[in-house]
């Protein structure tokens, strides 16, 4: 796909130099909080993800999230790499896939750029690859995680009861999706 712009991000294909700015956010503990990677990366392990997600269909490539910095002159902006996305899972038959996201600089979380991200990623999925559904699954405590989802338009549909063991506690874990009608009735809304 071409790059894909916001108004303050930008979503764009990762390149092999990103691998060591993936590597630091993925071992940070407070990134890391609410996602299932438990184990610390080494540069090389997270280089080994790298090569077999380019084994994967192009549209579940994973997607660096670039924050706009400085609007230059001549139009020229600098963007900063501050999170990723991807879709994962994609069925042919039903058009359905699952979504995930983080920002791994702390910085910049509870901004809006998460959830401008997530847009930009819903209009690929939906516009582009003709997706009819996206859903994800967030843990319950990750209120900040949740809130964002419902500002993309994503509906809580369910939960899987005590579904993933982390620091010591059983979470659950709540199933929110989107689907297609529903992206195009929001921006109907949203003029
Ligand atoms: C989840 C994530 C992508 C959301 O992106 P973001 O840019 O931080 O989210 P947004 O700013 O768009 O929206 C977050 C909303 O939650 C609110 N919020 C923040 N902390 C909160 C909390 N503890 N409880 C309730 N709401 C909270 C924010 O104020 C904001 O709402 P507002 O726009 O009404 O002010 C990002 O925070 C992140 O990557 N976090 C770490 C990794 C992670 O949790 N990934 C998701 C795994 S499912």
């Amino acid at each position: 796909m071409a790059i894909l712009y916001g108004e303050n991000v930008r979503l764009r294909a990762t390149e092999r130099t990103d691998i060591p700015t993936f590597q630091r956010w993925i071992n940070d503990p407070e990134v890391v909080e609410f996602l299932s990677n438990i184990f610390p990366y080494s540069l090389e392990a997270e280089t080994a993800w790298f090569e077999s997600v380019l084994k994967r269909p192009m549209a579940e490539h994973p997607l660096v999230i670039d924050l706009r910095l400085t609007h230059g002159k001549n139009g020229k902006s600098e963007w900063l790499p501050i999170g990723n996305c991807a879709f994962m899972g994609i069925t042919d038959i039903h058009r359905s896939a699952e979504v995930g996201i983080f920002l791994g600089e702390k910085e910049y979380w509870s901004q809006g750029y998460g959830t401008e991200a997530m847009r930009l990623m819903l209009k690929f999925g939906f516009e582009d690859l003709n997706l009819h559904r996206v859903w994800l699954r967030v843990v319950e405590s990750n209120h900040r995680a949740r809130k964002s989802y419902l500002k993309s338009g994503f509906i809580e549909e369910g939960r899987f009861r005590k579904a993933e063991f982390r620091h010591g506690f059983y979470n659950d874990i709540i199933l929110m999706s989107i689907l297609q009608e529903e992206w195009f009735t929001n921006k109907q809304k949203e003029g």
